[in-house]
């Protein structure tokens, strides 16, 4: 029994792994995801098979109920709110590899790993590690989720002393496992339990809704780590090759997206920064002049380009305008107009949120540019037609170095020969910062909504 599960086990976490390289392109993204629902299937039927498996009937039904809760709640979820959902989801494994390590402490022999009061030193080490780490990921989970569901202000909390504090409970938290390995004491165990969750609180609060999203996916990386640990507890190995799997492309990830948005990795977990800076501009804006069109202007415009580059931006994901987009680009296309779509790697509010709305559209992938092999062009091109994108046009992050997005990469959209901007109003987006572009000389802003724009500028096309 034992071999045939290691070599099930050992076959599920290669599904993982091509799921992960799967999921690493809009191409191959579907068969990733097939991969990683069979790894699991397998994963789950390996397990139940067990010989330590007895109590089927709960275990059945907490499949059902949580398999029924997922499913209600990715079918109702708006793409706009994923990572709030991500985060919630997080939460609960923080949890779960906090029960685990509990149920282990509590009931040590049923896991091979010594009586209550004579632990193996080893197992105390790893489920002190899984539990600190699990609670941190559950407290801050949930901070990050209120965060993000408008329940609590975006802003970054801060007080006097914060990082001193946070050091000094890191010290007593330390003290704990060690007291925990000497002693066996429950009540280190419980001291652990409830100062990794105040620290799970205190790390995430001074952090800015803007850097929420890095947020998430570095407690994403923590999560995949109290897996890990809780792996060596219960001797799983596919636990343990999950986990790490999960906490490295986390940490990854969150890499890549402070690389994206010109962040140090390491000012986001201390804190304190991006948070919502300066109100959204509107009404008055001195001397400057903006010049808007109406969408038979801009059709005109297009008609008349010989290339367009299309930049989308979360505005797009709001409006749900990517389908009247795709639509627009395909009118263009039969015009002879060569038409492609620049990603900005944060464009929107999670890695690849542009690549999945387009992809949903049937945009067909080699349209489709990275930053990086696009930005060279926006100078031989007509037009740059951007929809409800804003920071990441933005040139103050090339041209101001007071600005908060000072460093970050952006698409050189003013580049092109005519900038064409849907978007509602004049108001800033994300970085809560004005938009410079707006008042160039070769831009002309289309106000309304991105959906109705695109069906106007459609009809005017067509007509
Ligand atoms: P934003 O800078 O947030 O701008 C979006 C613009 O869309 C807004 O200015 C808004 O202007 C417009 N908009 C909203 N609803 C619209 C609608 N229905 N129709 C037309 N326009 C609409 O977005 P971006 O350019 O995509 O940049 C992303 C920002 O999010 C960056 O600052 C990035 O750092 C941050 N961020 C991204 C990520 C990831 S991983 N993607 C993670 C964290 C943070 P109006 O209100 O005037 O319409």
């Amino acid at each position: 029994m034992e071999t045939w599960s290691a070599l099930a086990y050992l076959v599920a976490a290669i599904c993982f792994i091509m799921a992960l390289r799967g999921l690493s392109s809009p191409v191959t993204a579907r068969s990733g995801l097939r991969f990683g629902v069979a790894g699991m299937a397998i994963a789950v039927a390996t397990t139940l098979a067990l010989p330590g498996v007895v109590s089927f009937g709960p275990i059945l039904a907490a499949i059902a109920l949580g398999g029924i809760i997922g499913a209600v709640v990715a079918i109702k979820i708006q793409m706009t709110a994923l990572p709030q959902l991500v985060a919630a989801f997080h939460s609960l494994v923080g949890l779960a590899a906090v029960f685990v390590a509990a149920a282990a402490f509590t009931n040590p022999a049923a896991y091979g790993i010594g009586v209550p009061g004579a632990i193996v030193a080893g197992s105390l080490v790893e489920m002190s590690l899984g539990t600190a780490i699990g609670a941190i990921t559950f407290t801050g989970s949930i901070i990050a989720f209120a965060k993000l569901q408008g329940l609590v202000s975006g802003a970054p909390v801060v007080f006097k002393g914060q990082h001193p504090l946070n050091a000094l409970l890191g010290i007593i938290l330390l003290a704990m496992v060690v007291t925990l390995v000497v002693t066996n004491a429950s009540l280190a165990y419980v001291m652990i339990v409830l100062l990794s969750l105040l620290i799970g609180v205190l790390v995430i609060v001074p952090i800015g809704g803007a850097d929420m999203p890095v947020v998430v996916s570095m407690l994403n990386s923590y999560s995949g780590w109290a897996a890990c640990g809780i792996g060596f507890t219960l001797e799983n190995n596919l636990l343990i090759i999950t986990g790490s799997l999960v906490g490295s492309s986390g940490a990854i990830l969150s890499y890549i997206m402070c690389k994206g948005m010109n962040r140090s990795f390491i000012s986001v977990i201390l804190g304190g920064f991006g948070g919502e800076s300066v109100a959204a501009v509107g009404g008055s804006h001195g001397d400057k002049q903006v010049k808007s069109g109406s969408a038979e202007d801009a059709a005109f415009i297009l008609k008349n380009a010989s290339s367009v580059i299309i930049v989308p931006g979360y505005g797009m994901a709001v409006a749900q305008a990517q389908h009247a987009l795709k639509e627009m680009g395909d009118t263009l296309g039969k015009e002879g107009v060569q038409v492609r779509y620049a990603i900005h790697p944060v464009a929107g509010r999670m890695p690849g949120h542009m690549n999945v709305l387009l992809a949903e559209a049937n945009v067909p992938y080699e349209e489709v540019v990275e930053l990086d092999d696009i930005n060279r062009d926006f100078a031989q091109t007509d037009v740059a037609f951007v929809i409800g994108a804003n920071d990441i046009t933005n040139p103050a992050a090339k041209t101001d170095p007071t600005s908060p997005i000072y460093g970050m990469p952006i698409l050189d959209v003013e580049r092109a020969r005519t900038v064409l901007f849907i978007k509602r109003s004049m108001a800033s987006g994300y970085a809560g910062i004005e938009n410079e572009l707006f008042y160039y000389n070769n831009t002309m802003m289309l106000f309304g909504d991105a959906k109705k724009m695109c069906e106007d500028i459609i009809k005017s096309l067509q007509a």
